[in-house]
């Protein structure tokens, strides 16, 4: 009986002791995915985790020179900032300016050849892991708990299982759901769930709805044909046995998916999959005064916030005053995150900023 509050005090030394924190490692990744990372990853470092970051030499918005919480594993890659600047350039050109003007065929063609690219600098970054022996051996003796990683960038789970750790995936979607269906096994009937950038919603007629399925098939086989087979590939060699990259991904332990359930249409889920969708805001820190003036000013009309993302700071001329005449019929106030000229066409109800603090204006 006595021994009772010894061992209750040994207990909690203990699980104290066991809930000192992971190591954790995080997989490279670009751009608005990186943004969405890093508070998620100061979140880890707060709860007593340690986080390691890999960061490829060329990276547009990863810096490993950047002072952080986290620690950083640098690595080489075969590719420099501007061939990735280039790469990105080139699909932010096909998207805003070239895919309006193709019929679908011509679509598909440029769009297969983009995605063969975009494999061919994927396995640039991976090869810069993998093929680095020293890093490779770094990562073995670093004893990590977990590798948290956005599928957007290959390989993950291939050193996840080299590594023998955990995999935690966060992902916003896959074209078609194409990831989330065939290797994370979740249920995508197409009589009611629109496959990712199909344009359809929950509402389908019968042709729709046909639409639909031949949108998924024609993905898969796309997909399979120019994308799995190349990375089914990769794996395989460095493994040396025939490897399904696909499977492989299966193993992930969660998918955090970087929406949520209002945003969404309603779709069957698994158990291992979770809403996170705003996982990276934060309260609102206060405006600067003049920007704090100008959304006051907007009283009961409330303010828009347009930004078209951390990768498109300019547009053509003409596509910008056809945005600024739009947006100068609301009656909100609108703040638009641009770096080009100022159109001619810009509403007396809209500001430019060349950034803007989107976090504090939405959660304030
Ligand atoms: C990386 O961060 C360092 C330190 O903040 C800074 O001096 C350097 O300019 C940054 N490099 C790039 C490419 O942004
Ligand atoms: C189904 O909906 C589409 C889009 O609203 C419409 O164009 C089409 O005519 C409809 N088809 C049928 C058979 O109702
Ligand atoms: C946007 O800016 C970049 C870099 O300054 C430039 O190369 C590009 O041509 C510009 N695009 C447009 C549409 O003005």
């Amino acid at each position: 009986m006595e021994l009772r509050l010894p061992v209750c005090v040994l207990l909690l030394l203990c699980a104290t002791k066991v809930s000192n924190g992971g190591r954790i490692l995080v997989w490279y990744t670009e751009a608005s995915h990186w943004i969405n990372m890093k508070p998620v990853l100061e979140t880890l470092v707060d709860r007593g985790h340690q986080v390691t970051v890999l960061v490829p030499s060329a990276s547009l918005f990863m810096n490993s020179s950047e002072p952080s919480r986290f620690l950083y594993e640098p690595f080489d890659v075969s590719v420099s900032v501007k061939d990735i600047e280039n790469i990105f350039e080139e699909v932010l050109h096909f998207s805003l300016y070239e895919m309006d003007d193709m019929n679908p065929f011509q679509i598909f063609i440029r769009f297969l050849d983009l995605m063969k690219n975009n494999i061919k600098v994927s396995f640039k970054y991976l090869d810069g892991v993998v093929k680095s022996e020293t890093l490779m051996k770094k990562l073995k003796e670093g004893n990590y708990d977990l590798l948290y990683a956005d599928p957007i960038y290959p390989g993950s789970d291939l050193i996840a299982d080299i590594l023998g750790i955990p995999l935690v995936f966060s992902l916003r979607f896959s074209i078609a759901h194409n990831v989330e269906r065939m290797c994370g096994q979740l249920p995508a009937p197409p009589s009611f769930v629109p496959g990712a950038m199909s344009k359809l919603t929950d509402k389908m007629n019968f042709s729709e709805r046909l639409g639909n399925v031949l949108f998924y098939a024609l993905q898969d086989l796309m997909l399979e044909q120019f994308m799995w087979k190349e990375v089914d590939k990769y794996y395989s060699g460095v493994r040396g046995t025939p490897t399904s990259a696909c499977k492989m991904m299966g193993n992930a332990d969660i998918w955090l998916l970087r929406t949520y359930w209002d945003f969404d249409f309603p779709r069957p889920l698994l158990p291992n999959f979770k809403f996170v969708g705003g996982i990276h805001c934060r309260p609102a820190k206060p405006l600067p005064n003049e920007m704090e003036k100008f959304v006051q000013s907007s009283r009961d009309d409330g303010i828009v916030v347009f930004s078209l993302g951390s990768m498109v700071k300019n547009l053509t001329t003409e596509k910008a005053n056809m945005i600024a005449s739009g947006l100068a019929q609301i009656p909100q106030k609108v703040l638009w995150r641009y770096s080009g000229e100022k159109p001619q066409t810009l509403g007396s109800n809209t500001r430019i900023y060349d950034w803007i603090p989107q976090n504090d204006l939405l959660g304030g």
